[in-house]
């Protein structure tokens, strides 16, 4: 299919319309659709709002996708921290807007709303006064109704809940359109590719038709619904958790526990290893952790059924009962 057929804009103008329907999103947000994951959006953030070099960005740092984010910011702004979390707390506990320590010039204030690794979830989007909120949501994205009032820019890597990697959903209160910096690469620049229609360079067209598919069997159910699927499903695994006198252990505050990315240890490596290797055989797969960190997590993005979460309840409980029978 041409990229320039009127078969390609129609499907373009689907996806956009089914979208906007779908998170309620306000006319003046803008919808585009980039390429290169959200650490492309890492880099952009700071040339598109962030101003000149010597500008200051608060980054609120709750753990590793914050923390990359972060890092790459640092190359093109200052970047002011949020918080001063006590050691390793942040791993376990997010900060609420009361804690939060904004930058009085900052230029925007940037967060994560669900670190996908550390199993760490806003369960109400952090509030600023009159400083632009940019909101990492890939791994919480269409899990939620999102309040706009509270965000201007959401970056959503699609793998999670929306389509195949590779596409990425931007969206950008166009208020802040028109504030990039000179020297912003084109590929990173939000206003361009807002005045030409979403796409600057040749757009994955498989995968938007895709997020396409996607969008309209989520339109059929709503966003209430998978909010309430997900807290259904990350409720029978905490419950496991909880109920295991130690012998899962989740370190996460409880006020602050992801819907979708439950994450676990039980009492050593050794442990964890043997127990991926029970769960992989009866057909649970990759329960494993994040290479960088280890341990064990449960993954439950739109597309697992509570049927799912359930027999992973039910293995789990009935492998602990094994082993401490031993
Ligand atoms: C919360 C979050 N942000 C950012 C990313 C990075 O996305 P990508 O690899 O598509 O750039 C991920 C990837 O899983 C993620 O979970």
């Amino acid at each position: 299919m041409s990229t320039r057929s009127k078969e390609f804009s129609q499907l373009a103008k689907e996806c956009e319309k089914d979208l906007r329907d779908l998170v309620n999103l306000p006319d003046n947000y803008a919808v585009l659709w980039t390429q290169s994951g959200a650490f492309l959006q890492f880099t952009s953030v700071p040339f598109n709002i962030g101003g000149s070099r010597e500008n200051t960005a608060t980054y609120v740092e709750t753990g590793h996708w914050s923390m990359e984010a972060a890092k790459e910011a640092r190359k093109f702004i200052n970047v002011a921290p949020a918080w001063k979390p006590q050691q390793e707390e942040y791993l376990f506990t997010l900060p609420e807007t009361e804690e939060l320590n904004i930058h009085k010039d900052s230029k925007y204030v940037y967060y994560c709303d669900n670190e996908t690794v550390h199993g760490v979830e806003y369960h109400t989007p952090i509030v600023t006064e009159g400083v632009p909120v940019v909101c990492d949501m890939t791994s919480s994205y269409l899990t939620k109704p999102i309040d706009w009032d509270r965000v201007d820019v959401a970056i959503s890597s699609a793998q999670k809940n929306l389509g195949p990697s590779g596409i990425t959903s931007l969206i950008v209160n166009k208020d802040l359109l028109g504030r990039k910096r000179d020297d912003t690469p084109i590929m990173c620049d939000w206003e361009t590719q807002h005045n030409c229609g979403g796409f600057y360079n040749t757009p994955n067209v498989f995968a938007l038709y895709l997020c396409g598919l996607t969008l309209k069997h989520l339109k059929k159910f709503g966003l209430e619904f998978y909010d309430d699927l997900a807290k259904q499903r990350s409720k029978l695994i905490y419950d496991v958790f909880d109920s295991s006198n130690g012998f899962y252990k989740n370190k996460v505050n409880p006020k602050h526990r992801s819907r979708i990315n439950c994450q676990f240890t039980l009492k050593s490596k050794e442990e964890d290893d043997k127990f991926l290797k029970a769960a992989d055989e009866a057909g649970f797969l990759f329960l494993y952790g994040h290479d960088k960190y280890g341990g064990c997590r449960v993954n439950m993005y739109n597309a697992m059924p509570l049927e799912g979460a359930e027999k992973l309840r039910n293995f789990m409980k009935q492998y602990q009962d094994e082993q401490e029978r031993l």
